[in-house]
């Protein structure tokens, strides 16, 4: 939600790698974009609506010559006021001196506001983040990191801020406080970002600021110090992917490339987790809590979006493998219920991001409570792998489209694995066990298979491109499915969709069944088969149109995908699911609609 870059380093890269960095971040949020830079006449700034490009454009039309090499630059998903360039960031102190840019949300900002206000202090736009330029100019006695310490001293809510000042023309300050930044170490130059994906060209080399810490760089020197200005002694880390992992490799859309690299990316989640002989599973990043999770006597795996899918689906997988009861919860409903969690809870967290408001929200309850909380995140040193006591990577190498697909396969497999560790700790059967890690094993082979008849799917997809409503249907292990399915079709196409228990059909939802209204049914061959025939033939009887994703074609459906029988119901509706992912990108790209950056949608949610 939101991308921030900032640059300190050769002139000549300045808009060059802000820009670079921006696009690289665009699918965080992409309604407006903005940049500052240092000139030799003051500051050179440039806002405009819509996307990067379009600041590009501008920029490059411009020409903006005396740049020193610093400057801030910002992609916006709007939370405060509508995507204007009033609204866009970089956002200036009164006098124009002192230009900020943002992540996140300040909650007292209407108070701060008020309290400028009577100085006299006039605001030109809606947003939070004015008030934290203001604030800091009404503050600045000479010294910028002095201001931005006693400005962040009054702000609530998260906040990951870079700022620059015409008055210290070498100095770039990076601030972070629930809300993701960290620093590039290149070659004569640094960059701060809100992600990895915005240095990624320009160095492997990051330090990671955590919450509470200030980055405070002189043109090619940094320090970081706490919000109570102590020195604070940071490492370098690698980042372990390349650059190729975030670009398109030749395909149209980002998200058909992470459709397609599925079987590799479950490959690498998969690598070094499989003890085939011992019939087990081993997770390093769990190693450290092994004594504690011999006392577990609960289970939560909490998420939400495509992320809570695949907890529910984890419920079923500890709740068949283990006795210790499991349950999935809505990360933004946690805080809102009765939990009953204590020291004895196991409590994982599923997020792609690392980032999401919400889940983080829950897990600092389960904390308060004294939860063992573990981490399921894809995005290495994110905010959530770093608050969690311990965790696994999902290690799929970043997914830029804003649809979760390939995390999904992931978390839901790693789920299952994780099940199998505790299963195995209270006597799970070596052969059973060992018959379901093989298939874990085979799992990236049989999503290759689906992925080789995407033609036949394109074509099912294509009869579906005009519906205005669709249900999804699935029972067991395809319950989950059918809510992603139909999440999945929402968020791409714009398509009106349920997902559904078959069994829920007739209780309500049967009345929406008229001529010509389409059902996607999951009838796989499972104990739950049969249930979901009949399912059918309820809607055929009712001049209802099927498609279903099953092993063979059921004749009485208008269209079937088949899918191979891979002969693990606990693992076929993965394999499904891979249909379903396909069918929402064909029917958004007939519908020719913006696939990997949906309106109104951000990759990651960091506000609540
Ligand atoms: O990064 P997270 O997995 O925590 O994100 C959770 C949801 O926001 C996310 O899954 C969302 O539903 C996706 N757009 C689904 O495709």
């Amino acid at each position: 939600m939101c991308g921030i870059v900032a640059y300190s380093g050769k002139k000549e890269s300045v808009i060059n790698s802000l820009v670079t960095g921006l696009k690289r971040l665009e699918y965080r949020g992409y309604d407006s974009a903005g940049i500052a830079a240092i000139s030799s006449s003051g500051i050179y700034d440039k806002k405009t609506v819509g996307k990067v490009t379009n600041l590009e454009r501008a920029v490059l039309e411009d020409q903006p010559v005396g740049l020193n090499g610093i400057g801030i630059a910002h992609t916006r998903w709007a939370t405060h006021g509508e995507p204007t360039v009033a609204n866009a960031h970089p956002h200036a102190s009164a006098d124009g001196r002192i230009w900020v840019v943002h992540n996140g949300i300040i909650e007292n900002y209407l108070e701060i506001k008020k309290n400028l206000q009577k100085k006299g202090i006039k605001f030109t736009s809606q947003t939070d983040t004015e008030v934290v330029a203001k604030l800091i100019g009404d503050l600045y006695k000479g010294d910028l990191r002095s201001a931005v310490l006693e400005t962040v001293a009054q702000l609530k809510g998260a906040f990951a801020l870079c700022i620059i000042s015409k008055d210290e023309p070498e100095r770039l300050i990076g601030v972070k406080y629930a809300s993701p930044l960290l620093v590039g170490i290149g070659k004569d130059e640094l960059i701060i970002a809100s992600d990895a994906s915005a240095i990624i060209e320009r160095t492997k080399k990051v330090v990671y600021l955590e919450d509470g810490e200030l980055v405070d760089i002189n043109k090619s020197d940094y320090e970081v110090v706490s919000f109570q200005d102590e020195a604070i002694d940071k490492s370098v880390e690698k980042i372990d992917w390349d650059v190729d992992a975030a670009s398109k490799q030749g395909y149209e859309h980002y998200l058909l490339k992470e459709i397609m690299e599925q079987p590799e990316a479950i490959e690498n989640s998969l690598r070094g987790r499989i003890l085939l002989d011992e019939a087990d599973v081993r997770f390093g990043g769990l190693m450290d809590v092994s004594a504690r999770l011999k006392d577990i006597n609960r289970v939560v795996l909490l998420g939400v979006g495509t992320s809570y899918y695949s907890a529910k689906l984890g419920e079923l997988y500890f709740n068949a493998l283990t006795s210790i009861p499991a349950t999935a919860a809505m990360s933004p409903e946690y805080r809102y219920t009765k939990n009953n969690i204590d020291k004895n809870t196991w409590l994982i967290a599923v997020s792609q991001s690392g980032e999401t408001a919400d889940t983080i929200a829950a897990i600092e309850e389960a904390k308060r409570h004294g939860a063992l909380v573990t981490g399921l995140v894809n995005v290495v040193g994110s905010s959530i792998s770093r608050m969690t006591d311990a965790g696994v990577y999902n290690h799929t190498g970043p997914e830029i489209s804003v649809a979760s697909t390939k995390a999904f396969t992931s978390q839901s497999l790693l789920l299952l694995m994780h099940a199998i560790l505790l299963g195995r700790q209270q006597g799970l059967d070596f052969s059973a066990s060992k018959k379901l890690i093989r298939a874990v094993v085979d799992l990236p082979k049989s999503i290759g298979e689906v992925l080789k008849s995407r033609d036949l799917i394109e074509k099912v997809a294509s009869s579906i491109r005009k519906d205005n409503d669709l249900f999804y249907l699935g029972r067991q292990y395809n319950y989950p499915i059918a809510l992603e399915g139909a999440l999945k079709i929402k968020e791409l196409a714009y398509i009106h969709a349920e997902g559904l228990s078959g069994g829920e059909l007739k209780h309500g939802f049967i009345a929406l069944i008229e001529p010509g209204f389409t059902t996607i049914a999951i009838a796989t061959d499972d104990v739950v088969k049969d249930k979901m025939i009949a399912n059918i033939a309820e809607v055929k009887a009712r001049k209802g149109r099927v498609v279903a994703i099953a092993n063979e074609v059921i004749k009485q459906a208008d269209a079937t995908v088949v899918v191979p029988n891979i002969g693990s119901d606990m693992l076929q509706p993965l394999v499904n699911n891979i249909a379903l992912q396909l069918i929402a990108y064909y029917v958004a790209k007939e519908r020719k609609l913006d696939i990997d950056q949906p309106r109104n949608l951000a990759k990651s949610v960091t506000v609540e």
